[in-house]
């Protein structure tokens, strides 16, 4: 089970349909459902494409035959109470995080493993709502964004969380084709401690005038190599999202204050709801 249908979770449940697992995509309205499917249809289509690259009934019988694997609900009680495996990918707020884990902790059978998607949150304060028998079978489990395409899954270790569990969403991750790494439950883990400060200087670079979106963009991508410059990251992760990771960290003081500190830049895009390519506007436009 998947809760959580937008950019990341849609993701998640197309690489792990894609493996071969029965997957419910749980959301709490079928709108959120629709924009899921949406995600994961155009995603396949491109897969589809480049499988059977001549062959359009090789490509609908991929995309049919990976969806088959896919169900969804709005109902998360009655879904976890037949899942082996929960991972979360629903707003990074800890409040509505261990409101949703405490409630699935009643009604999910005892071996079921529970995972979160979070970003930034500590996992073992996410699983002090559960009963002391799940914070064994407790974990992070961070895919990237496209999940479809990015090759890594950090795989966090709370104190909890036993040998067993730990080996088991290794096993999962390879079979979904992906590369995991074990990180411990530190804030950001490994991607994001560095990434997002990196992000957050980018947009200070934007307010102190020192260059523009597009040209602190091509810098990155040229002159560092990277696939894509900090702020059309920061359009494509979700400016809400990136606001809920440094408001949680200065919040929490766990990272160095510096690192984090506001961004008006950033504040002002979001409170006007330009939260990047998920809303067509952020740094940049999207048509
Ligand atoms: N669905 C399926 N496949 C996809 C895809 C999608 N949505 N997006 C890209 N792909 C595949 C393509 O089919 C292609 O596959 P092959 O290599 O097998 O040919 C590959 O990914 C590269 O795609 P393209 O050639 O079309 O485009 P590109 O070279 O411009 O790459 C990109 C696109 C992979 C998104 C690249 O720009 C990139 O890596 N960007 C950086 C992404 C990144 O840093 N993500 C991490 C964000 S931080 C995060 O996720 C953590 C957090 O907690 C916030
Ligand atoms: P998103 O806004 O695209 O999607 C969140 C989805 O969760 C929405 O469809 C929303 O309707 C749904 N939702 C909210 N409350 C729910 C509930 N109680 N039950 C079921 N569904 C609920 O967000 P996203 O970018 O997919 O991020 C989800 C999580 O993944 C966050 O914790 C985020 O930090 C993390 N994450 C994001 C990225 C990224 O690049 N965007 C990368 C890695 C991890």
């Amino acid at each position: 089970m998947v809760l959580g249908g937008g950019l990341m979770g849609s993701g998640i449940v197309q690489v792990a349909a894609q493996a071969g697992y029965k997957v419910t995509m749980v959301d709490t309205s079928d709108a959120a459902l629709d924009n899921g499917r949406s995600i994961i249809q155009k995603s396949l289509s491109r897969v589809a494409r480049k499988k059977f690259a001549d062959d359009e009934t090789a490509q609908k019988s991929f995309v049919e035959k990976v969806f088959s694997n896919i169900s969804t609900s709005t109902n998360a009680d009655q879904t976890a109470s037949g899942s082996d495996l929960v991972v979360e990918a629903i707003v990074e707020n800890i409040d509505i995080k261990q409101k949703v884990f405490g409630a699935l902790d009643k009604v999910a059978p005892k071996h079921s493993i529970f995972c979160s998607n979070t970003s930034s949150l500590p996992v073992t304060k996410i699983a002090e709502i559960v009963s002391a028998d799940r914070k064994t079978r407790f974990a992070g489990l961070h895919f990237f964004n496209p999940v479809p395409a990015m090759k890594l899954v950090e795989v966090v270790r709370t104190d909890a969380v036993s040998d067993e569990v730990f080996d088991a969403l290794f096993e999962f991750t390879a079979k979904v084709g992906k590369t995991p790494v074990a990180c411990k439950d530190t804030p950001g883990f490994i991607v994001n401690r560095l990434l997002v400060p990196y992000m957050m200087e980018a947009f200070r670079i934007l307010e102190r005038g020192e260059a523009s979106a597009k040209d602190v963009d091509t810098a990155m991508k040229l002159g560092a190599g990277m696939p894509m410059g900090p702020i059309e990251l920061a359009d494509f992760v979700g400016l809400d999202t990136m606001k809920f990771i440094v408001d949680g960290w200065q919040k929490e003081g766990i990272v160095e204050p510096a690192l984090v500190k506001p961004c008006t830049i950033l504040n002002d895009l979001v409170s006007q709801g330009r939260l990047g390519r998920k809303t067509g506007q952020g740094f940049f436009e999207y048509k």
